[in-house]
């Protein structure tokens, strides 16, 4: 039976006398179910392995119409710079964006499955475990319009061992007892608004697969794709369960940087060091590296924290409660900073921010990007709001929907779908404007909440005159210069830097 079903798959993707015959068999569609968020990975990825692959045809799949329409239209869903000179490309040539799920899954050789793996809300493991549903009910689907076997490649970061429970539910599902599926995990490693250079070109690909004759020649399929253009020896191979915790402990790592760095800007303004130098001695030490140690208000984004808070359950599951608080205070840490930077702004401004117009600079979680998912700007938001303060919202790419969306969705439910019924902010304290010089008409005090390089070139003359004095600015990022703010006669408060002595004569 194996024997007869392996023959089918060798036959299918190994057995062609050449590379183009090869891939002139392989349709790659990649299947993403009712997500609005979750196509920061895989749209780009799919759109990069048309645009490098002419002789493999790219199906994007998803249930949403009118984000099927926006992939098919001028203006993309997602905004990633350089990602519709991709599509431009190769859209229509052998990249295609379809609703036609069960269709194109049918015919497909290989699925991206890169579906939501929310974090529980409820039940066992809420607000740590990933909540498999969505990828439950994508296996279940595959499985039953199959009649081909299929290599089915995991790019949703997902818990260890998913691979195995996935495999039991494709096989208890399909009808047909001659289909095989072949189960890889491919995660992802690109960062949102360098998603193009990083998919161009790959510190490495990583591809966990089963230790079996089987799975080692599905893994040598998916990496023969990656291998139009990323050299072979940045192509990883390993098994399953390590590619699944790689992801998770490359996430881990990251924001732990970035917690420690963090930690450490608190004990810079206790002490009067200075954050940015003390990240830039410790980064030149090559055995640390200069990368991920920008002091910030908190990291977002769709990865670290869940990944964390999986990483702590995986932990707590198998009886590692240490190596689980370890894990913890990583989050605990960056729940920290935002809520110090909340109290910093509240205590400057002589305690009371009630009815006080505050501009917001930045709404996403880090620059050239749209996406505001765990953006460290929803708890800020929330803190300034909570004590009464007039927020006026200005982010280039973020429109006023999202961030009212964004307000008023409780901790971890961002990542279900948005449906009509889905809760809207329509506090009258929170406006938001395309204008960055009407947020800041008439208000007390600025924050920057994420690094866009725009902030950078304003006229803050021009600004300070139209403020309220004394002036505030509250640089979440660190990104502007302080020295010449003052000059102009702002108060500034600069994350892990010295305090300013109006700061630190009795407000703080
Ligand atoms: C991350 C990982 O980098 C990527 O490999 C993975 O595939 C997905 O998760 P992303 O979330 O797109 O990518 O952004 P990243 O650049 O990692 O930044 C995450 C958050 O950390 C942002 O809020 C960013 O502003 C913050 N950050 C980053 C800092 O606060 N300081 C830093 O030094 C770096």
């Amino acid at each position: 039976m194996l024997v007869r079903m392996f023959s089918v798959m060798v036959k299918k993707f190994l057995d062609f006398p050449s590379r183009s015959a090869l891939y002139n068999s392989i349709h790659l569609p990649w299947f993403a179910r009712l997500t609005l968020l979750h196509y920061h990975s895989g749209g780009p990825t799919m759109a990069m392995i048309a645009l490098k692959c002419p002789d493999i045809e790219v199906v994007v799949l998803d249930i949403n119409e009118a984000r099927i329409a926006a992939w098919n239209s001028p203006k993309l869903p997602i905004y990633e710079p350089g990602l519709e000179e991709v599509v431009q490309q190769c859209r229509g040539r052998n990249l295609f964006f379809s609703t036609e799920v069960e269709k194109h899954v049918a015919e497909a050789d290989m699925i991206f499955v890169s579906v939501n793996t929310p974090t529980k809300t409820a039940g066992v493991g809420a607000g740590k475990a990933a909540d498999l549903t969505y990828w439950e009910g994508a296996a279940r689907m595959i499985a039953s319009v199959s009649k081909t076997s299929k290599i089915i490649v995991e790019k949703s970061t997902v818990p260890v061992k998913t691979a195995e429970a996935i495999e039991k539910v494709l096989k208890r599902n399909c009808s047909d007892s001659s289909v095989e599926f072949d189960i890889l995990s491919n995660p992802e490693f690109l960062a949102e608004g360098t998603a193009i250079s990083d998919l161009q070109k790959p510190d490495r690909v990583l591809i966990g697969g089963k230790d079996t004759e089987r799975g080692r020649k599905a893994i040598d399929v998916l990496a023969s794709v990656y291998a139009h253009w990323i050299p072979e020896e940045r192509i990883l191979k390993t098994n399953l369960w390590s590619a699944e915790l790689s992801k998770l402990t490359a996430n881990a790592m990251l924001a732990q940087r970035i917690s420690s760095v963090n930690s450490i800007s608190a004990l810079c303004e206790a002490t009067g060091a200075d954050i940015q130098q003390v990240s830039k001695a410790i980064g030149t030490d090559s055995r640390i590296g200069g990368k991920f140690l920008n002091a910030s208000v908190g990291f977002g984004g769709s990865c670290f924290q869940k990944d964390i808070l999986n990483l702590v359950y995986i932990c707590e599951s198998v009886g590692l409660s240490e190596v689980a608080r370890y894990w913890e205070s990583v989050v605990t840490m960056n729940d920290y900073q935002k809520q110090r930077f909340v109290e910093r702004i509240i205590s400057a401004m002589f305690n009371t921010i009630k009815k006080k117009k505050i501009a917001i600079y930045g709404f996403a979680f880090k620059k050239d990007t749209g996406d505001t998912r765990e953006t460290p700007a929803i708890d800020v938001c929330r803190g300034l709001l909570a004590d009464g303060a007039n927020l006026c919202i200005y982010d280039p790419q973020v429109e006023d929907k999202q961030v009212r969306l964004d307000l008023a969705t409780p901790k971890f439910e961002w990542d279900h779908p948005v449906s009509k019924a889905s809760p809207v902010s329509n506090d009258d304290n929170i406006t938001t404007t395309k204008d960055p010089f009407e947020a800041i008409d008439g208000a007390h005090a600025i924050c920057i909440l994420t690094e866009w390089d725009e902030f950078k070139s304003y006229d803050y003359q021009k600004i300070y005159d139209s403020m309220v004095k004394p002036a505030f600015i509250f640089d979440g990022r660190n990104v502007l210069d302080h020295d010449k703010l003052r000059e102009i006669g702002f108060v500034v408060y600069a994350l892990g830097k010295p305090l300013d002595p109006f700061l630190s004569n009795g407000y703080n």
